[in-house]
């Protein structure tokens, strides 16, 4: 992992490689948000079990009206507490450069504008949307440093952009804006009290609102059944496959069997196949191994009733 200046790191980044960079908040793990495979490479970095979707961080809000549709409510939001930790969950815009992958499969996409200098002029100068997740291993604490970042993910990722300790120390609040009813997904440094003033009464998760982050997550579902472990189609069924020896499926994730490939195709095929002529879609099976698992996870929800409400 290299030192980067703001030039170095931001040409890293439209390389598809992984830069760590400060935000006033924690140290993202950034990937080009608009590139599978550098979306792909991040999950696999942070060693995440599934696939939680990632924010998409932007230099301003005209950025990211570019990305998700605002409504009047985040317009107000953004004026007044962009730049800044709070992140905003809106619905992606018809053609939204951001890669599937990062968010999720979802219908909907996070966006922030971080308040640091550093990060914005890094942004700035990548041009993209740039996808950032924390930058610890999953499950670990985030890193407030460059040398957190190092000891989490010292050899896994390109390089760091040293802005030293960062100010705030908590992740950004997420506020759901998609439905009607405000979510606050996570509390952070811009409070329920400040968003309440201007959006009116916020749900929180458990509510009976299953919009929370992670497992009750409202996935992207494929509308037409899925079959697991699948050797081949039958009738009516298109064939997502895996590796050299599904040359014959309609679409294959990695025809060399590369688990990151794969992972950087899954929802864009998914999305490809699901709807006539087929009448379903059968997937062979994934390694249970590296990004497998978190393949294997979206898969299994994908079949299943509970699909993440
Ligand atoms: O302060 C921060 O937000 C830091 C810095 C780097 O910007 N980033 C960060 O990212 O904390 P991460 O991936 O560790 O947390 C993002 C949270 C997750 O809980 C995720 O589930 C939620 O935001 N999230 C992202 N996209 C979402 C979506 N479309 N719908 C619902 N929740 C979403
Ligand atoms: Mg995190």
């Amino acid at each position: 992992m290299q030192p980067a200046g703001i030039a170095g790191a931001a040409e890293r980044l439209r390389r598809g490689q992984l830069v760590a960079f400060p935000t006033e908040t924690v140290y993202g793990l950034g990937g080009d948000a608009t590139n599978d495979r550098a979306v792909a490479a991040i999950f696999v970095a942070k060693d995440r079990p599934d696939f939680n979707p990632l924010i998409a961080h932007v230099p301003d809000a005209e950025a990211a009206r570019a990305l998700v549709v605002f409504d009047e409510r985040a317009e107000v939001l953004a004026r007044e507490f962009w730049p800044g930790p709070l992140t905003l969950v809106l619905p992606r815009r018809a053609g939204c450069a951001v890669s599937l992958l990062a968010g999720a499969g979802l219908d909907t996409l996070a966006v922030r504008v971080p308040a640091l200098p550093i990060a914005r002029s890094l942004l700035r100068a990548v041009g993209r949307p740039v996808a950032a997740p924390s930058a610890n291993r999953s499950g670990r604490l985030s890193p407030t440093s460059a040398e957190h970042v190092a000891a989490e993910l010292g050899g896994r990722i390109a390089a760091v952009l040293d802005g030293g300790s960062t100010t705030l120390g908590i992740e950004s609040t997420v506020l759901d804006l998609s439905e009607e009813r405000p979510l606050l997904l996570r509390p952070g440094a811009v409070t329920a009290e400040q968003l309440g003033r201007i959006v009116g009464p916020l749900s929180a998760p458990g509510d009976g609102v299953a919009r929370s982050p992670g497992m009750s997550l409202r996935h992207y579902a494929p509308t037409l059944p899925l079959r697991l472990s699948a050797t081949a189609a039958a009738a009516g069924e298109a064939w997502l496959g895996f590796g050299p020896r599904d040359a014959g499926a309609t679409l294959n994730l990695s025809p060399r069997g590369d688990l990151i490939e794969a992972g950087a195709n899954l929802f864009a095929y998914l999305r490809k196949l699901d709807g006539p002529p087929y009448i379903g879609i059968a997937v062979s099976a994934i390694p249970e191994t590296g990004l497998g698992v978190a393949i294997n996870d979206r898969l299994r929800r994908g079949t299943s009733d509970v699909k993440g409400g």
